[in-house]
This record gives C-alpha cells, sequence and structure tokens, in this order.
C-alpha cells in the first residue's frame, strides 16, 4: 500500500496513474474540511492525461485516520514538507521508505534529519501538470522520475520495480548531483519569470546578459558541490522545450500562493556564500525576486 501525501498536481498525478494501474493507494488531504470537499464529490478526479478524459475514484483520508504508513509520496511544496511529515510521525513504521517529490534542496535534508529511522529517497520529476479546478487533473507534460537515496547505500524500496510504465523512473544511486542539475536550471528559469511575470520562452529576451552572469555563476555553484553540467546548453534547451509554459513560480505568483525560491535561489545563494564564491548576478537575481513578491503582497522567502 502507497500513501500520497499532499493533494496538489503532483500528489494528484501520482494518485491518478497509480490508481489506473490499479495499485492501492490512498491520498491524504490536509484535514477534515478538505476530506469532506473529496467525499461531497464522490472522491472523483477528472484526469486528462494528454489523450483522453478519465473519471476516477480515489481513496482520501486524512493524517488523523490510524492505519500505518509503510510507503509514503510526500508530494507538498518544499516549505510544507517537514510539517506535513511531521503530522504523519505516529503512523510511520520503522524503516518506512519515504519518496521526497519537492523542488529544490534544503527540505529533503530536514526530513532526514527529523526522521532518522526511515529510508529516504529523493525525486526529481519532470512531469507538468495542473489542475483547472480542485477535482480536474491536466497532465500537460510527459516527463520522467528519477529517483535515488539521501543517505548513500539505502537499497530502492522492493516496489519500485512494480510502478506501472505511466510513472516513467529510473533509479540513480548518486541522486544529489541531479537535484543540483534541476535545481540550477530553476535558478535560471524560474526567478526571470517571475520578475518579468513572462513565460519561459520571453526570458532570453528580458533578461539580456543578465542570464548569462547568472549561468555562469550558477556553473561556479554547481563545481563547488562536484557536480558537472553543460548549464547553458541545458537550460537553453529547457526554455526552447517549455517556451510557451508559465513556470512553477510564475504559477505559484498567479494563484497568490508562497513560492519555493528560497529552497532553488535561495539555497544556491546561500551554499555559494559558505564556499567564499561571489555571485553578484545571482545576489541581484534573489534580491529582485524578493522584491517582485513584496510587490506582489507575496512573502518574499
Ligand atoms: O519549475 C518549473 O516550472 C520547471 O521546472 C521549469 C521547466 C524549469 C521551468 O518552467
Amino acid at each position: 500500500m502507497l500513501h500520497i501525501l499532499g493533494a496538489g498536481s503532483l500528489g494528484l498525478l501520482w494518485a491518478a496513474r497509480l490508481q489506473q494501474a490499479g495499485i492501492d493507494c490512498r491520498l491524504i488531504v490536509r484535514n477534515e474540511s478538505q476530506l469532506r470537499q473529496w467525499n461531497s464529490n464522490g472522491n472523483r478526479l477528472v484526469f486528462d492525461d494528454g489523450t483522453a478524459k478519465h473519471t476516477l475514484s480515489l481513496a482520501t483520508e486524512t493524517p488523523d485516520t490510524p492505519a500505518p504508513i509503510e510507503n509514503l509520496i510526500v508530494a507538498t511544496k518544499a516549505h510544507a514538507a517537514l510539517a506535513a511529515v511531521e503530522s504523519l510521525r505516529p503512523r510511520l513504521q520503522p524503516g518506512a521508505a519515504l519518496f521526497l517529490l519537492q523542488n529544490g534542496l534544503g527540505s529533503q535534508q530536514a526530513i532526514a534529519d527529523a526522521f532518522a529511522d526511515c529510508r529516504i529517497y529523493c525525486v526529481s520529476v519532470t512531469d507538468g501538470a495542473w489542475r483547472p479546478s480542485e477535482h480536474e487533473l491536466i497532465w500537460a507534460g510527459r516527463g520522467h522520475n528519477t529517483v535515488g537515496p539521501l543517505r548513500p547505500g539505502t537499497a530502492p524500496p522492493d516496489w519500485l520495480n512494480d510502478l506501472p510504465s505511466s510513472i516513467s523512473t529510473t533509479w540513480q544511486h548518486d541522486i544529489l548531483p541531479v537535484l543540483w542539475r534541476k535545481l540550477a536550471v530553476n535558478c535560471a528559469i524560474n526567478p526571470f519569470t517571475l520578475i518579468y511575470d513572462c513565460r519561459n520562452g520571453e526570458v532570453p529576451e528580458r533578461a539580456g546578459d543578465w542570464l548569462g552572469q547568472c549561468i555562469t555563476e550558477l556553473q561556479q555553484v554547481l563545481a563547488t558541490q562536484g557536480v558537472d553540467a553543460n548549464l547553458a546548453e541545458q537550460v537553453h534547451a529547457v526554455i526552447l522545450a517549455t517556451a510557451n509554459n508559465s513556470s512553477s513560480t510564475r504559477q505559484d505568483l498567479h494563484a497568490r500562493r508562497r513560492t519555493e525560491l528560497s529552497y532553488f535561489l535561495g539555497y544556491a545563494c546561500r551554499t555559494a556564500q559558505s564556499a567564499g564564491l561571489s555571485t553578484p548576478a545571482l545576489d541581484r537575481l534573489l534580491l529582485s525576486a524578493q522584491d517582485a513578491l513584496r510587490r506582489h503582497q507575496l512573502p518574499a522567502d
């Protein structure tokens, strides 16, 4: 049995695909009031997988449900992850597998520190999904999951091989470089889409030389972590492939949700600082993004 924590786009995407494959899973929603909403709708989710619309019935529960948890897919935003897992502490079995889908870095380590007896896996997700309404999900971009252990040497959970083909997954025993590369791409794209309130494809023109300066500094930050990458090539490939998309940060802005800025750009700037690296373009990017959030009266995290 797999439990999924978080009924946002990513949590629903996992729940929908597991449910379609006949894998027993439970969606843990935030509280009684969210559970009542799901129940009053017959627990129905309309799932548009890009080719057809499917109406699914999901099994839902709250954190207070007493059943034990052996395998938990954590699909909350980075800033909510630790508190959300904490709310399940009494239910987590010794050695439980925690699958962390959060963007950026920092939240995963905080959970690993707080849950020493759990097996911690980080997942780098490239799927794109969004919800036109609470109980509707559109799988806009079919992506891939790279999974690996946060503590080196932890073996994969045995159910990893049983995931359906719709959840395309590879095991990577050295996951941190993968998370760092994704973080760096997010740093080079998302803050600009917030500052200029623009789509990904408009970033090079709006940011001008500033983009290249940020990429150079991010490449140096990656080097302090022993991570190799051709970041310029990766960033421009992602911009091209997602030109028409709004980044997750711009979506947060428009939905007036707290962004994950401090888990990618903040994390990169803090890492540079502790490595004694000067990153003026990135520091300016962080300040400008925080200013933009303040202007929109959102927490400048
Ligand atoms: O955060 C996002 O939206 C994506 O990861 C990406 C592709 C980097 C920017 O749109």
